[in-house]
């Protein structure tokens, strides 16, 4: 048996890139997921009256280990959606404002592009682009649960592949948003046969695709706007890897923000929020701002 693939492989992977603190990671990958609700302001659901709070979230939020799958409400839209707080970092450091042109190269299903809108309130300009046909029907499906259609008159579906965009538009938005494809080590771990099939070629080969779209990104940005990267691997070729090369081929031409949230840790160059300390991700992110 080749012991650089598979099951075998893949632990020895992570455990080179994670030391001892690979085996509490990968317990905490097998846990049960936790989700926040963020309300849904449409709906006139009311949080329960103390809800446990995730601190450092600007979105109204509770935590539930055993929160009920979400409903609609009488007024016809879903009352609030599930997410992993991780996943809202990426949306806070976008730090989005009313009227602003944003767009999430890789918005489906659609969460985080729905928290975009809620923060933009119709205003200026959001389109969610996903390559995958299927997929942006999901996002149709939650922008018109969660929200009047009368609220998503600013709200675009395109379908684009994220890595060619900047051979159409360039220096066009003001905050893009890569929430990129990733190893997702997390599903490889519940899933026997992806994890048979591991090989660590794998997330090189992830790598090299995110690496272009992140190129991408940094093109149809306006100088001065904010492209906010990020990813739900542990593979650090994945997350600081994928600055790292930033820095070799585009140097001179960004600067990082180094984000900070009330959970999580920094990284090299960006902020991970691991699940063996908080609970929450694995998460990536990294915030890039166009200098030139
Ligand atoms: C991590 S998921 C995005 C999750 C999403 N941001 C959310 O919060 O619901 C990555 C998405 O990228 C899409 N994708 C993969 N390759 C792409 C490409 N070349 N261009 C655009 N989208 C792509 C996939 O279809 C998938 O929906």
């Amino acid at each position: 048996m080749n012991a650089t693939k598979g099951p075998e492989g893949f632990d020895t992977f992570y455990r080179e890139m994670y030391g001892e603190r690979w085996d509490r990671l990968k317990l905490a990958l097998l846990a049960p997921k936790k989700h926040v609700a963020v309300k849904n302001p449409f709906s006139k659901f009311r949080m329960p009256e103390h809800p446990l709070t995730v601190q450092g979230l600007s979105l109204e939020h509770e935590v539930g280990e055993n929160f009920p799958q979400p409903e609609k409400t009488e007024e016809g839209y879903t009352n609030y959606y599930l997410m992993d707080a991780a996943s809202l970092l990426p949306v806070e450091a976008l730090d989005l404002h009313p009227g602003e042109r944003v767009v999430d190269l890789c918005a489906a299903p659609g969460g985080k592009s729905l928290m975009c809108a809620l923060k933009l309130q119709n205003k200026g300009l959001l389109v969610s682009n996903d390559r995958s046909a299927a997929r942006r029907a999901r996002i149709h499906k939650i922008f018109d649960e969660y929200l009047p259609k009368s609220e998503q008159m600013n709200h675009k579906v395109t379908g684009h592949d994220a890595s060619k965009w900047c051979l159409y538009e360039k220096s066009i938005y003001d905050k893009v948003l890569l929430d990129a494809p990733c190893s997702s080590e997390r599903h490889v771990l519940e899933d026997s046969k992806e994890l048979n099939q591991w090989a660590p070629g794998r997330t090189k080969a992830i790598a090299f695709t995110q690496f272009a779209m992140l190129a991408s990104a940094l093109d149809i940005v306006k100088v001065g706007g904010t492209v906010v990267y990020s990813t739900c691997a542990l593979s650090k070729l994945e997350n600081d890897g994928i600055i790292a090369k930033l820095f070799q081929k585009r140097s001179g031409k960004f600067e990082l923000i180094r984000p900070e949230f009330a959970f999580g840790e920094p990284t090299e160059h960006g902020w991970q929020v691991l699940p063996d300390v908080t609970g929450w991700g694995p998460f990536y992110l990294a915030v890039v701002k166009r200098t030139k």
